[in-house]
């Protein structure tokens, strides 16, 4: 779907949402949302604290997994994404802190691969997601999913492209701090999800939407992956789709 410009197109995705969130409620059901961080899902979460602020969307059967976190990160670090998740939504709604999950980039690299295992058990534990919102890297990535990740990979410890990298350097003041690791959700489980919804704006992404849209279904471009799930939109702004 490509909308005039990302305000338009996030308000349309966070009234979506909402409703899910109120359709759940009145089945007095939790409500499991996937989330991503990066810049495309501000605008989405900025409407989802003003739909909270001003039309009383409540958060308290909202129950989060985050795609994905650098390793190692330490949670109040400023480029940390539960300081990301608490600064743009978890701050200034009502969602309850133990129904908040974020990859721990604390953990010791022996604890990880059980850490993940468990972080998936959840997943299933609550009938899976009912809702995955996706951001995609430069290279077709889908959280830290890099290129060559596999359509059945599960969530783990990965080595960060250099592509993407660079695009994380600014933030961490040079390539020399960024981080080369992170923990992300694998792709089985973003697939799994009983609907997928990826946000990409800008000229910037064209490229990269044109080849996992219509390019063929490969490792190569994770988000390419999505053309083989049952309900899955791409939301784009006119730049991002401008190449389709
Ligand atoms: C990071 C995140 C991804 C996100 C990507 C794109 O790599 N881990 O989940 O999709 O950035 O970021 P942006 O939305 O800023 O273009």
């Amino acid at each position: 779907v490509v909308y005039e410009n990302s305000v338009i197109a996030s308000k349309s995705v966070a009234n979506e949402i909402a409703g899910l969130i109120r359709e759940k409620q009145s089945q007095n059901q939790l409500c499991i949302l996937g989330l991503a961080t990066g810049s495309s899902p501000k605008s989405l979460y900025a409407e989802l604290v003003r739909l909270h602020k001003e039309e009383g969307l409540s958060f308290k059967n909202v129950v989060s997994f985050n795609l994905d976190e650098y390793y190692p990160m330490e949670p109040d670090s400023i480029n940390s994404y539960v300081r990301f998740m608490k600064e743009l939504l978890f701050n200034h709604v009502d969602i309850l802190p133990e129904n908040i999950h974020i990859p721990d980039g604390t953990l010791s690299k022996e604890a990880i691969a059980d850490y993940c295992a468990d972080y998936e058990t959840k997943i299933e534990a609550l009938g899976g997601l009912d809702l995955q919102i996706l951001g995609i890297g430069g290279n077709g990535h889908i959280g830290f999913n890099e290129s060559g990740s596999l359509q059945n990979s599960k969530t783990r410890l990965v080595a960060l492209d250099h592509i993407t990298r660079v695009a994380a350097s600014n933030d961490f003041s040079g390539l020399n701090n960024t981080p080369r690791t992170a923990i992300t959700l694998g792709i089985k489980k973003i697939m799994e999800a009983k609907r997928v919804i990826l946000l990409a704006w800008g000229e910037g992404k064209s490229n990269i939407i044109k080849a996992s849209v219509e390019g063929s279904v490969t490792n190569l471009v994770p988000a390419s992956f999505l053309q083989e799930h049952n309900n899955t939109t791409f939301v784009l702004d006119k730049a991002a789709a401008s190449k389709l």
